[in-house]
């Protein structure tokens, strides 16, 4: 069993939920006329107001309790410090030294790793110039305009991601695809209308051994072959990010196209490392620098704020409250920024990769919730789809609502609605409308409970000024530390995956199964009817 449940400062906070869990957001801020003041932080160009969630200044106290109790700021200390926080694979965890500055020292096993991420970067530009610049040219002769990056989990969601948020400050010149489901739909769309003469593929896989990202990089090899003639071509079109460099030499990529990292930076903490070469040729060098200076400045704000100041511990923090005292199941992420719309997709694996644990560091089962469902959409589309379960359903559903202060595409009222929009959603998700204010309005007997909002719904407001390159970098890095904080609370490993295993296993057996028709099946008869099934399906 966990100790969680016997801390001190889990019990008082067990203790204060029973006074805290009636009270109304209502109430709260007619009592504290600053409150807006009260519970809001700022940190690396982004303001949290996190008001609107159901807490006191005696709940915070609690959670931030706990979070000593849980030696939080130790655990937070030895990972930047370059320990094996990573316990079941042995490793450290040291994204934060993919976006430390030229110069820094973060040591891992006695040696500074700083050096080697900064080559890599500088490697990383120069190719990113050569095919900005159009000097880099495929076997014709033509210089190359398509660059499809095939990866995927972490090295595709966050490209991907980053690609879309980014996309505004992107050299429009360049095709950026991406390409990561197994389903040959995905490459066959992907290419249908690129030349392969024009096209780079870059090939992101840590591992160099996932199933999914080698079969389309040996269909992309193809693709490409069966129109250059000679295996030379794989020279000059395929590029590798990946720890793997035997594999990598093996598939027939030069060295010189080979952009590595260290196991130390996990799949989905690697959208700043060498895995973001499809992110710097899309914005360049430079503006792929200010995104590692966001994420930086938001590392030190982890690292040094007083935990009372700390957005990701507040984050985090709050996550815990809902998740194992209000039992929220889910956390809705809607960002009112429409490039931020795989957003949510990447937090998917972020937080759910990282936190969807049920056995701690030490291997013993967890006895409270961990790890909420992460899911969302960008606003305001949400609102006209689910956001009436979010307002009248019987879950409690805290929201993350995101917005900037400046559209990069003004015109006319667009982003004014926009913001009204999302600003509007947080108050009536609080304040809802009571029995009493909807018969006021006029509003038949009959009608009237429907047409009540219970209020009382949390939510975050997240602002910056605009969508930069550097305030993406600092949005990611507080939810990475956030994910982090939980983590430390619920004393798991947010750094492993075992979890996606056994799936990979049994895949691959039955596809053996499915290949070999007259392989005998030794699985439930379920799981045999299914393969009986596809076998004489694809059969026809
Ligand atoms: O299957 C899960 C996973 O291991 C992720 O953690 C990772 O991001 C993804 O697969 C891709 O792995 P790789 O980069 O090694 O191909």
């Amino acid at each position: 069993m966990s100790t969680l449940r016997s801390k001190d400062a889990w019990q008082a906070l067990e203790r204060h939920y029973e006074s805290m869990r009636k009270r109304r957001l209502r109430d709260l801020f007619a009592r504290d006329a600053d409150r807006a003041k009260h519970f809001s932080a700022e940190a690396a160009g982004w303001r949290l107001d996190y008001s609107k969630h159901r807490v006191s200044h005696a709940t915070m106290q609690h959670l931030f309790a706990l979070a000593r109790e849980c030696k939080l700021e130790a655990r937070r200390d030895a990972m930047f410090a370059g320990d094996k926080v990573n316990n079941t694979e042995h490793r450290a965890a040291l994204h934060i030294a993919l976006r430390a500055p030229a110069g820094s020292v973060i040591e891992c096993d006695g040696e500074n790793v700083v050096p080697g991420v900064h080559a890599t970067l500088d490697r990383m530009a120069v190719f990113a110039d050569a095919v900005r610049n159009g000097d880099l040219i495929g076997f014709s002769g033509k210089r190359i305009r398509n660059i499809v990056n095939i990866g995927i989990g972490g090295s595709d969601l966050g490209p991907v991601m980053a690609y879309e948020a980014l996309r505004h400050y992107s050299d429009r010149t360049l095709r950026m695809r991406f390409v990561s489901n197994v389903d040959h739909t995905d490459f066959a769309e992907a290419v249908r209308d690129l030349e392969p003469e024009e096209t780079l593929f870059i090939v992101a896989s840590k591992t160099f051994t996932t199933l999914e990202t080698m079969t389309n990089a040996h269909t992309a090899r193809d693709w490409l072959l069966a129109a250059a003639g000679s295996k030379q071509a794989v020279k000059k079109h395929f590029v590798a990010l990946s720890t793997n460099r035997e594999a990598v030499r093996k598939f027939g990529i030069p060295a010189m196209h080979t952009f590595g990292f260290e196991d130390w930076v996990g799949g989905r903490y690697s959208m700043d490392s060498a895995i973001g070469l499809s992110t710097m040729i899309a914005i360049g060098p430079r503006a792929f620098g200010e995104m590692l200076d966001g994420f930086h400045a938001m590392d030190e704000h982890f690292r040094n704020a007083p935990l009372e100041e700390n957005l990701p511990a507040i984050m985090g923090l709050l996550s815990v409250w809902y998740t194992d005292f209000f039992g929220a199941e889910t956390v809705a992420v809607l960002p009112y920024e429409q490039y931020l719309k795989r957003f949510p997709a990447y937090l998917q694996q972020l937080t759910m990769e990282s936190n969807g644990k049920r056995v701690t560091r030490g291997g013993k089962a967890v006895d409270v919730a961990t790890g909420p469902v992460f899911w969302g959409e960008p606003g305001t589309n949400g609102q006209h789809s689910f956001y009436q379960l979010i307002h009248q359903g019987t879950r409690l559903i805290p929201c993350d609502f995101i917005a900037f202060g400046q559209s990069l595409n003004p015109s006319g009222r667009h982003h004014d609605l926009l913001l009204a929009n999302v600003i509007a959603q947080a108050e009536a998700l609080a304040f809802g409308k009571t029995l009493k204010e909807v018969r006021d309005e006029g509003v038949p007997a009959s009608l009237a409970p429907h047409k009540v909002f219970e209020g009382n719904r949390p939510s975050s407001l997240l602002t910056a000024q605009r969508l930069t390159p550097a305030t993406l970098g600092a949005l990611v890095a507080l939810y990475e530390h956030s994910v982090f904080v939980q983590a430390a609370i619920w004393d798991i490993n947010p750094f492993d995956q075992w979890g996606v295993e056994l799936g990979k296993v049994l895949a691959k057996k039955v596809a053996e199964e499915i290949e070999s028709p007259r392989k005998r099946l030794a699985h439930d008869a379920s799981t045999n009817h299914a393969i009986r099934w596809y076998r004489k399906a694809r059969a026809q």
